[in-house]
């Protein structure tokens, strides 16, 4: 009777451990390469990509792309990192089929004039209908937004009172303007590269006295050895890059997890 005790306390053992050996290792839940496997779907005349997590989740992510887009393999990886980590993820198509070239330098492009074609009063309207759908067609009690880039911005955007956001991330925001910080009303978390023309140490210094005064749970890293994009383009083959990405992954999903 001991002796069978002992080996069943052993197998529970064995098998607790087989059961956190995976779980606990980063390309389970996060990955660089490979297929990408949510779904397109249309919704209210505007293009997604969503991806589900296998257990029904309480808590929406609404995923805002850099200037590449949904196109941009990356972005969809990083949409089903984000199911992988539990959340229903979904992406809206921020440039009616029209984003960024993947080089930027492709000649011909106009990057002001595309960023002008892009502004919050065509942004908005776009991020309010995927908030709307994911609350009201979908019943989400709970949404966080994640942005990168571009959409950095606008994760700051739908932090303001009313807006149907409860918590959100950012990582390498760009043309972030003071105004919309100080108007965050929800925890919000930051992300950034030590080497940034678009948001350069002394700015995030700035951003960081903004959030200092108010009470709202937030926090801002920065990844030593990454540059601008890195938390959706990194060279995954660089290690420090790798780890950057990875990392800020994982503080978007704990910030979520914790403040939603
Ligand atoms: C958005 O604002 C820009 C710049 O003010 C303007 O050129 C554009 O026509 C506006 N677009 C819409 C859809 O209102
Ligand atoms: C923080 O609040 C203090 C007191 O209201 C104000 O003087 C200061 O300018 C604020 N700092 C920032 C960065 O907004
Ligand atoms: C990616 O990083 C590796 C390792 O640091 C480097 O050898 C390679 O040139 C980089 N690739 C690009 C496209 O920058």
């Amino acid at each position: 009777m001991r002796f069978f005790t002992l080996i069943s306390v052993l197998a529970t053992i064995a098998s607790a451990t087989l059961a956190t050996a995976h779980p606990g290792s980063a390309q389970d839940v996060i990955r660089h390469t490979g297929r990408s496997v949510g779904k397109e779907s249309v919704i209210n005349g505007v293009k997604h990509y969503i991806s589900k997590p296998f257990k029904k989740s309480t808590t929406a992510v609404i995923y805002l792309t850099d200037v590449f887009g949904l196109p941009l393999p990356e972005n969809r990886l990083l949409v089903d990192s984000f199911a992988r980590a539990g959340f229903f993820t979904i992406a809206p198509d921020l440039f009616q089929n029209k984003p960024a070239p993947a080089d930027l330098n492709t000649p011909g492009f106009d990057v002001a004039g595309f960023l002008a074609l892009h502004g919050p009063n065509v942004t908005d309207p776009i991020i309010a209908k995927t908030v709307q759908y994911v609350r009201k067609e979908l019943g989400y009690k709970k949404v966080a937004v994640t942005g990168y880039c571009f959409g950095g911005r606008y994760s700051f955007r739908f932090l303001q009172k009313g807006k149907g956001v409860d918590v959100g991330f950012a990582a390498h925001p760009s043309l972030l303007e003071d105004g919309e910080v100080k108007a965050v009303t929800k925890p919000v978390s930051i992300a950034a590269a030590d080497h940034d023309d678009l948001l350069p140490l002394d700015r995030l210094t700035q951003l960081e006295g903004i959030l200092k005064n108010t009470t709202l749970p937030w926090t801002v890293s920065v990844y030593g050895g990454t540059s601008h994009g890195f938390g959706v383009r990194a060279n995954v083959t660089d290690p420090r890059q790798k780890f950057g990405k990875e990392e800020a992954f994982f503080q978007a999903v704990r910030f979520f997890q914790s403040w939603a």
